[in-house]
């Protein structure tokens, strides 16, 4: 007899957040380098930030985001089977900072590991945990994002160092049943992922461990970024709704990731989206990059904007490039 695969599908189950103590107002930053309050929130609609102390590395960040999640879940380490953690700035070279939290929780089996997507590692690490769920290797998956850009700012720089912030954000993936009507059940509906490396020079760190500039310094032609965010950013989104058949109107929430608020606005208009449907973190956190989409998550779960049942159309461009959409019913 054929061996028998029951098909599963990914529930988003638990959602957390961290973000460091220490809050940097856009005036505090305009005392460090030569900008103003006025001109960061016209150009990007940040207010503050917040920015990690020596303890609040990657993992400890990532620890915070993914015990939150947990308890959400009413999960249990125990019922963690995979631990992806999406960085640019992981703690070390390796072990990968997915296995510093693996061991934090206590988790003793299955697997972890980082991988590095810029601003769209969120969307691809969750693409990862549902392709493993769907193909039965995982029943419990952490997805996290967590950043500590901070570290690998230029803070001479004027045009980067304003815009990202520090935090983690962190999701769980349960392994459920699929059910006969997949748009009306739970459960991540599609994934959707895009790399043009020949892009690679628009935005990038200029170094590494191992790279005698190490570990290298942000750099970024702003325009460019803009502008290809803009284009691929509204492809990803009609893609995600094509590939289920959905219309602009069958989304609930919008949770995209925190760049630029004129970014997020213009998302938000092409998806007929009221900006109450869109939720906005870039104000509070500027740009946490990975850690964006979970912690926009975490946020708009905590008071109740989220609900089970609910709609979410997740997009992301970073770094690479790379960018990426996902579609999931709460
Ligand atoms: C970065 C960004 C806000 C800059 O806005 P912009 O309108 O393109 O501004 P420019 O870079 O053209 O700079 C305009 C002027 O402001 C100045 N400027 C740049 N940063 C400044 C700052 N922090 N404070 C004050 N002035 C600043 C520039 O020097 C320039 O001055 P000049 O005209 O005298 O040369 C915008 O390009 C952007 O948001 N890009 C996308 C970035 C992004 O999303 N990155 C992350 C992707 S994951």
């Amino acid at each position: 007899m054929e061996p028998q695969v029951r098909p599963m599908r990914s529930l988003l189950t638990g959602i957390g957040g961290y973000l460091p103590e220490q809050v940097v107002t856009n005036d505090a930053l305009a005392a460090r380098v030569d900008t103003s309050d006025a001109w960061i929130r016209e150009r990007t609609g940040i207010q503050q930030r917040h920015l990690s102390l020596p303890h609040e590395t990657t993992a400890y960040m990532g620890v915070r985001a993914a015990r939150a999640a947990l308890a959400q879940a009413g999960a249990k380490p125990a019922d963690v089977d995979l631990v992806i953690l999406a960085t640019s700035t992981p703690d070390q070279a390796f072990p990968a900072t997915a296995l510093r939290v693996q061991a934090e929780l206590g988790i003793k089996r299955g697997s972890g590991f980082d991988i590095s997507a810029a601003c769209s590692g969120f969307v691809y690490a969750l693409s990862i945990a549902d392709a493993m769920i769907k193909s039965g290797q995982v029943t419990g998956a952490l997805v996290i994002g967590s950043e500590c850009y901070s570290r690998i700012l230029n803070w001479q720089d004027r045009g980067t160092c304003v815009l990202f912030g520090d935090g983690a954000g962190a999701v769980f993936l349960q392994a459920g049943p699929v059910s006969a009507d997949r748009l009306t059940a739970r459960g991540i509906l599609s994934t959707h992922l895009h790399a043009d490396g020949a892009l690679g020079d628009i935005l990038y760190v200029d170094g590494a461990v191992g790279q005698p500039t190490r570990p290298g310094t942000l750099v970024m032609n702003g325009r460019e970024v803009f502008r290809h965010a803009v284009t691929k950013l509204a492809e990803v989104v009609d893609e995600a709704l094509n590939a289920n058949g959905l219309g602009r109107r069958d989304v609930d929430w919008l949770v995209p990731h925190q760049a630029n608020l004129r970014i997020i606005e213009a998302m938000g208009r092409k998806l007929g989206l009221p900006s109450e449907r869109v939720v906005v973190t870039v104000d509070r956190h500027a740009n946490t990059s990975a850690a964006s989409i979970p912690l926009a998550l975490a946020d708009a779960s905590a008071d109740g904007r989220l609900q089970r049942g609910h709609l979410v159309l997740m997009e992301a461009l970073g770094g690479g490039l790379t960018w990426g959409s996902a579609l999931v019913r709460l």
